[in-house]
């Protein structure tokens, strides 16, 4: 702690008056407003992943718990001082690593206001505005991605939890059709019920799965084809009740399941097709992309991210369920407290996992309303675009790339094993952009993912120039 700040500390446990609180507040929040406003100016031009230096200075913070109030201002300065530099600069236009959004300004400014009004958004109560805007928000989200109207949204906190959140309806609608009460009775002694995922189902799918009880090892398994897409032929002869979990968006190669030939065997059974698709779905606003999506309006439910392609800041997630009311039967609990069941409201206490949450939909709303329909679809494809410019300058330059380029991932390999390792770690010793490793088909391979609304086709073609130059100085090229 600094000098001066021990000495705030003490006329903090002196006492201060409302009034002088109030002022701290405001000092606080422009001290904050300063910190950010900075951090956007120098984040383009920074090493993407922190320096020693900056995540050496990080010791800073273990630092006892102070004994006295202090003032919010310094503790603001004290953050940016540290915290700042030590961020992962994913929030820039040259992070490539996972999949990964940056913040829209859209996002980021209603984000401080939604912070400041600090809304739970569990009830129309305790937030009649964030019900409205959920209702706006989910008219938006069903008619941009063609489901069936009726459709129902909750938020939740990411993909996982929205997978997790159609898992546990799907599993109670299933069961109830055979006469069992799964949230009365639970899970032992139901009947069988039986899951189907893909090859290459996400790894938090089968996290979800044991979440809600449905065993993560339990699953029948489809074969995938070489892009990683579930071959629908080979889907088993169940006869049900049974849930299948299909993708849009594997999250290497960004290949997209046949949806509609899983609805066309899940249409003969006792069956729930659910889609994960916590980035592909966004490629369902883009009509030039229709032949990805065929079929997708088919399934009972979907999962998707907003803290991925929509570029809101985290945590974000979207689940759609197209039966009315279904929601709310596996959420709902009750309190002598709360207000009557009434059923047809917005009350995502009663429609998701958490109970009190946060007003996520006040982001998802700003940037839905900010861009519009063609600021989307222009979205949507500027990234594909820059991921198809990666992709074909790495080509010509001599890596090679792994994957058919359908979206906005790329896979990236040297010549060899050996060197496409070298490469990666040239590429984080170097610090201009960041992407992370996977293994495709037993290769390693590099995954570059354009995911941020600030990436622009200058970022693009400045990341496969610095690609190249780092392959040609590690002799990756073939
Ligand atoms: C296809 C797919 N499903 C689920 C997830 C999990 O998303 P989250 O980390 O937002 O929970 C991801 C994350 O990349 C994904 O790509």
């Amino acid at each position: 702690m600094h000098g001066d700040e021990a000495q705030g500390r003490q006329r903090h446990h002196d006492g201060a008056s409302s009034s002088g609180e109030r002022g701290e507040e405001a000092a606080a929040l422009l001290e904050a407003a300063g910190a950010a406003l900075e951090y956007l100016r120098v984040v383009p031009d920074r090493r993407v992943f922190p320096t020693e230096q900056a995540l050496t200075a990080l010791s800073a913070f273990d630092e006892p718990l102070p004994d006295r109030p202090g003032d919010p201002t310094q503790t603001l300065r004290f953050l940016h001082e540290i915290g700042s530099p030590a961020t992962v600069a994913s929030n820039g236009p040259s992070y490539f690593g996972f999949v990964t959004g940056g913040a829209h300004p859209a996002a980021l400014a209603a984000a401080w206001l939604a912070s400041t009004w600090d809304q739970n958004a569990a009830l129309p109560v305790m937030s009649p505005v964030a019900a409205r805007l959920h209702a706006a928000v989910q008219g938006w989200v069903v008619e941009l991605l063609g489901l069936p109207p009726g459709t129902e949204l909750a938020l939740v906190t990411g993909a996982t939890t929205a997978n997790a959140s159609a898992f546990a309806v799907a599993r109670d609608s299933l069961l109830a059709r055979h006469g069992w009460d799964v949230q009365a009775r639970g899970l032992i002694g139901a009947p069988e019920l039986a899951v189907v995922v893909g090859e290459h189902a996400h790894a938090t799918v089968r996290k979800a799965l044991g979440l809600v009880g449905l065993g993560r090892d339990r699953v029948h398994v489809v074969p995938a084809d070489d892009q990683g897409r579930m071959r629908a032929e080979h889907l088993p002869d169940l006869a049900g009740p049974v849930l299948v979990v299909a993708q849009a968006g594997e999250v290497s190669t960004g290949a997209f399941d046949p949806f509609d030939e899983i609805a066309d065997w899940a249409a003969g059974r006792d069956a729930w097709l659910h889609v994960d698709g916590a980035f592909g779905l966004w490629a369902a606003v883009d009509p030039s992309r229709s032949a990805l999506v065929r079929g997708l309006e088919r399934a009972d439910s979907w999962a998707t991210d907003a803290h991925k392609w929509l570029n809101v800041t985290y945590d974000s997630g979207l689940v759609l369920v197209r039966q009315p009311g279904a929601l709310r039967r596996s959420f709902f609990a009750t309190a002598d407290y709360l207000p009557p069941d009434s059923a047809g409201r917005v009350e995502l206490g009663h429609m998701t996992p958490q109970t009190s949450q946060r007003a996520r939909v006040v982001e998802v709303w700003a940037v839905l309303r900010t861009l519009g329909r063609e600021g989307l679809v222009h979205l949507v494809g500027e990234v594909c675009a820059h991921a198809r410019l990666v992709a074909g300058e790495l080509t010509a330059g001599g890596l090679r790339v792994l994957n058919d380029v359908v979206l906005n991932q790329v896979l990236v390999a040297g010549r060899d094993a050996a060197s496409t390792r070298a490469l990666l770690a040239a590429v984080h010793d170097d610090g201009r952009i960041w992407c992370g490793p996977t293994t495709w088909h037993g290769e390693p391979a590099l995954r570059f993912s354009v995911s941020s609304w600030r990436t622009t086709r200058v970022d693009a073609e400045r990341a496969a120039r610095v690609l190249l130059e780092l392959a040609r100085q590690v002799d990756a090229i073939g």
